[in-house]
């Protein structure tokens, strides 16, 4: 491993950048593989065992590329994936997902009651729940599957009436009455971080994975001696496993600039 070899990101399709565009803000220098799995797209309703399966023959293409960290930017991959994403990268890269770090910050937080949002694999893996009962055992969590939101972001409609609505329906949800702070757990939903926090108004605290979760990788980066201060700058790639102009478009706003994807099929 050295500082100059890339920090590798996947996630089911555009919902990974949100992370990929924190790590950006925070260490420009570091140069970035990304890779959107949409020819598989959405995660959220797949099983463990497919799961499992896809994430694995991306980290491999990340270890034949030489990654020095892999950032798993999915919350579906991490909760049904993630020990096994760990056993096969072993020691030879860092490997980052996009729930510890939150888990980890809001466990020693005062909120009584959490809310989390997430999709069916999410919520069904109960990967959360086993991870803050460990570190506090008084927090309650209560989970809601938002399987539409996902499709709808995705369709370019998080500004619609669509999305405000099915939105609206979520949060009225009895898992989500007397929360004092919302997990949004799912890397697809910073898109829509303003229509939820408009929704409770300031009144519950939006906890939201990118910026936490940069945070941690440039700890641990600099902490092992992998943070790229080398001043050598590389070309950023972006692939996905199914090319479409719609998803070049979508990368767009996920990134907040355009970004060119490739194609890069894996089996
Ligand atoms: N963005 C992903 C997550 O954090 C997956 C969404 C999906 O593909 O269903 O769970």
């Amino acid at each position: 491993m050295t500082k100059t070899a890339p920090v590798c990101v996947f996630d089911s399709g555009m919902g990974g950048l949100t992370v990929t565009h924190a790590i950006k803000r925070l260490m420009p220098n570091e140069p970035i593989v990304y890779f959107g799995d949409t020819a598989h797209l959405p995660y959220g309703d797949k099983s463990k065992e497919t799961l499992v399966r896809y994430c694995l023959e991306i980290v491999d293409e990340f270890l034949s590329r030489g990654a020095k960290a892999i950032v798993v930017a999915c919350n579906s991959a991490t909760s049904n994936a993630w020990d096994e994403i760990v056993e096969r990268v072993g020691d030879k890269a860092m490997v980052f997902n996009v729930i510890d770090p939150v888990v980890n910050k809001v466990a020693y937080e005062l909120h009584s009651k959490i809310g989390l949002i997430a999709t069916q694999a999410t919520v069904n893996s109960r990967f959360y729940n086993k991870k803050l009962r460990k570190l506090n055992k008084h927090i309650k969590l209560s989970s809601l599957a938002t399987p539409l939101l996902v499709p709808i972001i995705e369709e370019g409609l998080a500004k619609s009436d669509i999305c405000k609505i099915t939105l609206e329906h979520y949060l009225r949800h009895k898992n989500l009455q007397g929360i004092d702070a919302l997990i949004l757990g799912c890397t697809h939903y910073p898109i829509i971080y303003d229509s939820i926090n408009n929704f409770y108004n300031g009144k519950v605290k939006i906890i939201d994975s990118p910026t936490i979760v940069a945070h941690d990788i440039l700890y641990q980066l600099k902490k092992n001696n992998l943070y790229n201060d080398t001043g050598e700058i590389t070309e950023d790639l972006f692939f996905v496993s199914d090319y479409t102009k719609h998803f070049e478009s979508m990368a767009k706003k996920f990134f907040g600039r355009k970004i060119q994807l490739k194609q890069l099929s894996l089996s």
